[in-house]
């Protein structure tokens, strides 16, 4: 696969989207750590409605998940595309319509939710008005993605774009679906389905956004830059092919383990339950297929700080896809459900998997961008990651200390019958673990910093001669 030198490809909207999820990363993370602490002193709400915690959660997991995770896919997808198909993008107008249109509905989201507008479902909270306009923008990406893909000079599509296609494609029909609403006014609307069909909707919706838009995106991701940063092929073409049909068939079925233990039909619960179970196969062999790429450039994760956050992502894919199979099995589920160990396991995935690797393929994005040979201090990157990764592990290790422990709580018995543990007192007991998780968040956050920085210097440094640059690496 190699690639030539092609002017007109549209870079601008790739660069904006680049520098952007830096900025929403920090914005998303830190109101991540403003929840944490308000976890531990609830008076941090200072008694203002805009700051309640009701509040401020949809707006972290909407901030994390759509501005940062959404802008590093549009910014790699629409990078990725150019490159592999050797086409320049379908549209230069819609592409600039994705971005502004995406930066409108985070700009409305970060305000109509601290205003408390809500449509009630989780990850899809957003009022009808701000899903109308995010319908446009998906179809404007839709017609981009897949007219590059159209429009390619390459005989092959490559497997990168085999996920983000799928991303793309699922994540249209998730919205459409389960949006759907009866307007009340222009801030309040009632879904279209009611009762357990609307829990059933939702958690299809809801697994399968972790699937499509937190998974097969960065899949996407992984298949490119993984090989690119290890100087190496795919381990396996032929794995990857395996893998994207085994997990994009799979996924959809798995929903239901969210709602364990419900008034949904027993037998639902359990085709859940199942498919979760075998959902383990096809993402190992994703991860497996990751990190065997590094295959004889293993000496490489010594020195480049990039790669190491690209195969330790690959990590702890690997362990949150481990974990949650064993989630979904239902007297396990009986002691997680409800306590921190699923804010632990949403967390190995969310900061572990798809935050390390957004930040893996950043840092190999932003000095191609931005004209340099590398990133302003390959020191700080080195900075970024060893700070990230003793935050990421204390965030995940107290969630899980602390889920175990309230589960065993709640369900201990004393030899009469009566209850063992008041609610309060596993409360109390939960305390130093969200304090532990306080400060690794933090130490997640200030990691952004540090890249915020180092991106700012990096843009902002002298260019090299045209002849002292690297060309982009070759596909
Ligand atoms: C500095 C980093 C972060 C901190 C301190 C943080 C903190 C938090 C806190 C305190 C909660 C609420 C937990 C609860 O209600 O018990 C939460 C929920 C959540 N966060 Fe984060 N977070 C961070 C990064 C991220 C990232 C990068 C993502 C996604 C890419 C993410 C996705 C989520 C999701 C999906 C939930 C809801 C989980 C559920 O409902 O089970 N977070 N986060
Ligand atoms: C094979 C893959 C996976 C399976 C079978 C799985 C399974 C599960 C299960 C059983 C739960 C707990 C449901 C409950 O008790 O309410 C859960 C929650 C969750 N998982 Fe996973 N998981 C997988 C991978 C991932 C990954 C890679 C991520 C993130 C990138 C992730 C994000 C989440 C989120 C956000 C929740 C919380 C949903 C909520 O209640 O708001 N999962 N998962």
């Amino acid at each position: 696969m190699t690639e030539t030198h092609a002017p007109s490809y549209n870079y601008t909207v790739v660069r904006r989207f680049a520098v952007m999820t830096v900025i929403w990363g920090i914005v998303g993370m830190a109101v991540g750590v403003l929840i944490a602490a308000q976890l531990l002193w609830p008076e941090l709400n200072f008694d203002i409605p805009w700051l309640t915690y009701s509040r401020l959660r949809p707006l972290h997991t909407n901030a994390v998940i759509f501005a940062f995770g959404g802008c590093a896919l549009m910014c790699t997808s629409l990078y990725v595309v150019q490159r592999t198909c050797q086409a320049p993008l379908f549209s230069n107008f819609l592409a600039g319509f994705v971005f502004w249109g995406w930066q409108l509905v985070i700009v409305l989201a970060a305000i109509s939710l601290p205003l408390g507008f809500t449509s009630g479902k989780e990850y899809a909270e957003l009022e009808w008005p701000i899903d109308i306009l995010i319908t446009l923008v998906w179809v404007a990406y839709a017609i981009v993605f897949f007219g590059t893909i159209m429009k390619r000079k390459s005989p092959h599509i490559y497997v990168a774009n085999w996920f983000y296609g799928a991303f793309i494609l699922t994540v249209a029909i998730l919205h459409l679906v389960n949006s759907a609403a009866i307007p009340l006014s222009f801030t309040k609307s009632y879904s279209m389905y009611a009762g357990a069909v609307d829990a059933m909707i939702q958690w299809w919706y809801g697994h399968n956004a972790v699937g499509f838009f937190l998974t097969a995106g960065f899949l996407g991701m992984m298949y490119y830059y993984v090989p690119k940063q290890a100087g190496r092929p795919v381990y396996s073409y032929r794995l990857s092919i395996v893998h994207f049909w085994a997990l994009v068939s799979i996924y959809m079925w798995a929903g239901p383990h969210h709602l364990h233990f419900t008034a949904l039909p027993d037998w639902a619960q359990s085709l859940g339950m199942i498919m979760s179970i075998i959902l383990l196969a096809p993402s190992w062999g994703g991860m497996i297929n990751g990190i065997m790429t590094l295959s004889g450039a293993w000496h490489k994760l010594r020195t480049d700080p990039i790669l190491k956050f690209l195969i330790v992502s690959l990590s702890f894919y690997g362990m949150s896809t481990f974990e949650g199979p064993m989630m979904s099995i239902k007297t396990v589920n009986a002691l997680s459900h409800y306590t921190e160990w699923t804010i632990g396991h949403v967390h190995s995935g969310a900061l572990g998997w798809v935050a390390f690797i957004s930040i893996g393929a950043m840092y190999y994005m932003l000095p191609r961008m931005f004209g340099q040979k590398e990133m302003y201090s390959v020191k700080l990157i080195n900075w970024h990651f060893w700070v990230a990764t003793v935050g990421v592990v204390l965030y995940i290790a107290a969630m899980w200390i602390a889920g175990v422990m309230e589960g065993l709580m709640w369900r201990a018995f004393n030899d009469d019958g009566t209850l063992t543990y008041s609610f309060v007192q596993s409360l109390e007991a939960k305390y130093p673990y969200y304090a532990i998780r306080l400060v690794g968040g933090a130490l997640f956050l200030s990691g952004m910093f540090i890249m915020a920085y180092n991106m700012l210097k990096t843009i902002y440094a002298p260019k090299p001669s045209s002849a002292d640059q690297t060309q982009p690496a070759v596909a």
